[in-house]
């Protein structure tokens, strides 16, 4: 058999989205006939970002009419359990009002198979449910099997979709696979990963979730770079002395122990989010936006970036204590239940990266990142140098700094630029002032969360937002000193709930006379 030839369903007509003009990119993006799976539906992360998303595209009007929702659990749930159970998240986590017409329909295609990721029969009610669906809801053969588990199931789960047969059908219809991080810890086990998801589904066909790349302002990055002729000019080593890469939060490890002690910040959010955006940042333009070409720009970006030496002054990690977290006083990660006492794991992260390239050789990139940090922020600020020279009376710029733009991914979601101005009055006096962009006040449209566009990307065949196993393995490439690094160094300095992190941080950028933004 060929690798698209049917198992369990019957050819059917490509189906061709009328709405869909590439000329008029203002019409929506609506789904053709399909459904999709989800394994691990009971999860954390399916209740709070996946279920409300998907009710969310529904609400606007985004999915196919016969969209179908199947869930595949060990829980013995009727139809009507897992009903409740997704109205229940969706109540809780929709950004859209609910709307009892647009459940109703979307309640008429949930399904529910019960089983383990090990077990034949129950994989083999999963391929047969599929293909009555297929008739009863007109789903056309058309899934997307979405990998809410731990990595240590990815494997079993991958290969009872081919050993069922439901990983390949016959072309027109498709088959694709929505997996989550963590990608593997190292470059290594995330090789052996790739190899095992694409032993099943052809790397065309896996999409691998970077929910960053969903938001709309890291998509905004792209339009400030090549959209204006402003920026380009200024955006490299000649203007720009460092570039800060920030994602702080306020909340704690909570309930997450168990994922994430052994994980730490750097896996966690370094390696994937952080990385891909230094990749916007700092890629060329691409000749368009299609996958390949997005692709190959941040690939050229990611292979000329390595971690600066040495180790032991460019990086600094840190793990939290108890203290006060706005008014609220909050344990320290040793307190938090379901963590080991003697964890090495580190809720702080932060390294100096540097580009080989024309565009960015010599300029730092410093990237960081913390749980019980002093308020949620995610920003990239571009600094620039000093001008190189100043005709102004000595004492009378003493409270500029350098000039900066900042992307404000969220909250508050914008671009800020500071810079100079003269202060009103009779003497040459110059001061900082901002110009602030903010998207609540620019646009009536709200964004939609993360999820909703890469969920509804993932069913349109629309790969460029999603990182490719190569982009993958070479962020683990970039990362893995340093984590080799921390892990022969002994534990993380301890820092206090609702600060910015360890003293070693601030040391990191003082000796080259920088500091880190408070943002
Ligand atoms: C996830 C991390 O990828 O991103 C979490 O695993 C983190 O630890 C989360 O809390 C933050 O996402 P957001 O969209 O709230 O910034």
């Amino acid at each position: 058999m060929s690798d698209h030839e049917a198992t369990n369903v019957s050819p059917v007509t490509p189906w061709v989205n009328p709405l869909r003009s590439p000329q008029d990119k203002r019409l929506p993006r609506i789904a053709g006939p399909c459904g999709m799976v989800i394994f691990g539906v009971t999860g954390d992360l399916a209740r709070k970002k996946l279920l409300p998303a998907i009710y969310d595209l529904a609400n606007r009007g985004l999915l196919p009419a016969g969209f179908t929702l199947v869930g595949y659990g060990r829980r013995d749930w009727s139809k009507a359990d897992f009903e409740d159970y997704i109205k229940e998240a969706v109540k809780a986590g929709a950004r859209t009002p609910f709307r009892d017409n647009v459940w109703e329909r979307l309640a008429e295609g949930m399904v529910f198979v019960s089983g383990n990721f090990d077990d034949d029969a129950a994989f083999d009610q999963l391929a047969a449910t599929l293909s009555e669906l297929d008739q009863t809801r007109g789903t056309a053969g058309n899934w997307a099997f979405y990998l809410s588990v731990p990595p240590a199931y990815f494997s079993n789960v991958c290969h009872q979709l081919q050993r069922s047969g439901m990983a390949k059908v016959a072309a027109p219809a498709w088959r694709r696979v929505i997996v989550e991080k963590p990608f593997g810890r190292d470059q290594q086990t995330a090789k052996e990963l790739n190899e095992v998801i694409n032993s099943v589904f052809p790397e065309k066909s896996v999409f691998r979730i970077d929910h960053y790349l969903g938001k709309e302002t890291v998509q905004n990055i792209m339009a400030l770079r090549f959209a204006n002729q402003l920026f380009d000019p200024l955006w490299n080593s000649h203007y720009i002395d460092h570039v800060q890469i920030t994602m702080a939060e306020d909340i704690g490890l909570g309930g997450r122990a168990g994922y994430y002690d052994g994980i730490g910040a750097a896996r966690d959010v370094i390696q994937n989010h952080l990385i891909q955006l230094l990749a916007l940042v700092a890629m060329e333009e691409p000749i368009d936006f299609t996958p390949a070409e997005l692709q190959a720009e941040k690939m050229k970006v990611l292979r000329a970036t390595h971690a600066v030496e040495p180790l032991s002054k460019t990086t600094a990690r840190g793990q939290y204590t108890s203290g006060w977290q706005g008014s609220e006083y909050v344990k320290g990660l040793r307190e938090e239940t379901g963590f080991d006492p003697d964890s090495t794991t580190e809720t702080y992260a932060a390294c100096t990266l540097e580009i080989n390239s024309r565009r960015w050789a010599g300029v730092p990139f410093y990237l960081r990142t913390g749980k019980r940090l002093g308020r949620r922020v995610t920003e990239i600020a571009l600094v620039f140098k000093d001008a190189p020279h100043h005709p102004f009376p000595e004492g009378t710029r003493h409270a500029q700094g350098p000039n900066v733009v900042v992307i404000r991914v969220q909250p508050d979601e914008g671009v800020l630029m500071r810079f100079g101005s003269k202060v009103p009055g009779s003497a040459m006096e110059v001061r900082d002032v901002n110009m602030d962009f903010g998207y609540s006040e620019a646009f009536t449209e709200e964004s939609p969360e993360a999820y909703e566009r890469l969920i509804l990307d993932a069913l349109l065949d629309e790969a460029s937002l999603f990182p490719t196993n190569e982009e993958v393995e070479l962020s683990w490439k970039i990362l893995d000193p340093v984590l080799e690094y921390w892990a022969k160094h002994g534990k993380p300095e301890d820092y206090v709930a609702g600060t910015w992190g360890p003293e070693s941080a601030n040391k990191m950028l003082e000796r080259s006379g920088r500091a880190w933004r408070r943002p």
